[in-house]
């Protein structure tokens, strides 16, 4: 194996390995540097993949319970926790195969181990006894986030799990306590609580998704309520403590200061996340750091050192697969002296639960704050034929739109498919698009997408169906 290569990228996570690809597309020789068994990092092995895998089947199996009947559909559901989980695995492993297949394809050498920055060219790998050192032009760091600790909570994987413990439980616990109500939270509470868990959340904000628009936060709330899932807002914990008949959880209420207690058999603890870029030897080329602890970069993915480069959670920014991605290849082109570039602006999110939640650009707190005038337009998926035929009329669409030019300034989306459906409105904002023009385009009969349209009319009171 060759030890000198155009470029090396530290981290197979969807930054990595799509900055690799792009890397070799652009005619470098690359190697790319990889710690675990598998690649993908969080996302493919412990995120987004075997999340969905759960939420997905979690789904299909409380809709054959509470929704086939509605449809003549006759089933009697039962539920293989075993099975399931052997149905996430295959599902990681498709996808990991997935990007060793693509490596190959590219002919960019995977290198086993951790690796250690040693100046701005040469990185140190080690592998058990083995130890190597390769040389690069370029040095691009992606080597993401691992989750956040807080004091009193000690995290054994066990009965107090991170989201890695709570994609792997080996039985449905009665009762899942989960602190932080953000993402994470919300997806895993949802897979576990339809597999029959008692869900109680621990939110230190007065709403859940914090940083998700107001309504479609509330909105879905009171659904998760309805189907079962508690929340404790305005709540931080203290610390959990291990008894003999389970949990006990020690809570402070962050207005009043009182405190409470909660038991459950298992806490997950979701309270975001940070970069991660341990024995990474940061400090051995001197790397800046930014106010929030991130790797410091200027507008090219640049460090404070020459060639060597940073992208995903280990830069400012959302920590979102998608995100990364766009910064792989960008900062690939800019290396091969091409354009690149991200639109923060206009960056999806969408929490997986059920409805979704999908969003982009701004929300309404954010125009408020930023003295923007904005009209408003909704449309309800109650009113959509499709969504009835599906029996999914939970939601709503919401346009947001300037008040002078009319340019979409935010999409927000709570039902069914949002994930799917926010993909127009990304290409909208990313086109610059009014919403007139959303409210002009021809959208197909019968699907959900008809309701972007009819929000966009409501934009002017002039929706059809409402
Ligand atoms: P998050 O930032 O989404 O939510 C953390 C929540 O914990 C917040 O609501 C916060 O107010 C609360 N919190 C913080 N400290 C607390 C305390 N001491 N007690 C009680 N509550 C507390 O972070 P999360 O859910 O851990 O996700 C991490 C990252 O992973 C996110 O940044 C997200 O972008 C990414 N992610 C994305 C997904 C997607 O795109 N669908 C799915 C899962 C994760």
């Amino acid at each position: 194996m060759p030890n000198k290569f155009d470029s090396i990228v530290i981290g197979s996570g969807p930054g990595g390995y799509v900055c690799a690809i792009r890397l070799a597309q652009n005619g470098h020789s690359v190697a790319i540097i990889e710690k675990n068994k598998n690649f993908g990092g969080t996302c493919l092995n412990i995120g987004c993949i075997p999340s969905k895998a759960l939420l997905h089947a979690s789904h299909v199996y409380e809709q054959s319970k509470n929704e086939y009947s509605k449809m003549g559909i006759k089933v009697k559901p039962s539920i293989n926790i075993k099975e399931l989980q052997d149905y996430k695995e295959s599902m990681i492993k498709s996808n990991t195969d997935g990007i060793s297949f693509l490596f190959k394809k590219n002919k960019i050498i995977p290198i086993s181990g951790s690796a250690e920055i040693l100046s701005s060219d040469a990185v140190k790998v080690t592998n058990g006894k083995n130890v190597d050192t390769y040389t690069a032009s370029n040095i691009i760091i992606a080597t993401g986030s691992t989750h956040n600790t807080i004091p009193g909570v000690e995290i054994d994987e066990k009965s107090i799990i991170s989201s890695t413990g709570g994609l792997s439980l080996a039985s449905v616990p009665e009762n899942l306590l989960i602190i932080g109500a953000g993402y994470i939270g919300i997806e895993l509470g949802s897979v576990w609580s339809r597999l029959g868990s008692k869900v109680t959340f621990v939110e230190a904000f007065d709403k859940i998704l914090p940083n998700t628009d107001t309504e479609c936060g509330d909105y879905l709330k009171k659904l998760l309520e309805k189907r079962g899932m508690k929340f404790i807002l305005n709540t931080k914990v203290e610390s959990v403590k291990k008894e003999k008949d389970g949990l006990k959880i020690n809570l402070v209420n962050t207005i009043d200061n009182k405190k409470s207690m909660q038991r459950s058999d298992i806490v997950m603890q979701s309270v975001g996340r940070k970069p991660y870029f341990e024995g990474l030897g940061l400090d051995n080329v001197g790397l800046k750091r930014d106010k929030y602890g991130n790797i410091d970069v200027d507008k090219n993915f640049q460090t404070s050192e020459k060639n060597i480069y940073a992208i995903g959670d280990v830069i400012n920014g959302p920590m979102l697969a998608h995100k990364a991605e766009e910064e792989g290849v960008a900062v690939a082109d800019k290396i091969a002296g091409k354009y690149g570039h991200v639109n923060y602006e206009v960056i999806p999110s969408v929490i997986y639960c059920d409805p979704e939640i999908a969003s982009v650009g701004k929300t309404e707190t954010e125009l408020e704050n930023e003295k923007i005038a904005y009209k408003v337009g909704k449309f309800p998926f109650l009113a959509n034929g499709r969504a009835k035929v599906n029996n999914q009329t939970e939601g709503f669409v919401k346009i947001l739109s300037d008040a002078k030019t009319d340019k979409v300034h935010g999409v927000h989306i709570v039902g069914s498919d949002a994930g799917n459906l926010i993909g127009e409105a990304v290409l909208a904002l990313e086109f610059g698009a009014s919403s007139e023009d959303i409210a002009r385009t021809c959208h197909a009969h019968p699907t959900l997408t008809e309701s972007l349209k009819e929000a966009a009319l409501d934009v002017d009171n002039m929706a059809i169906h409402k």
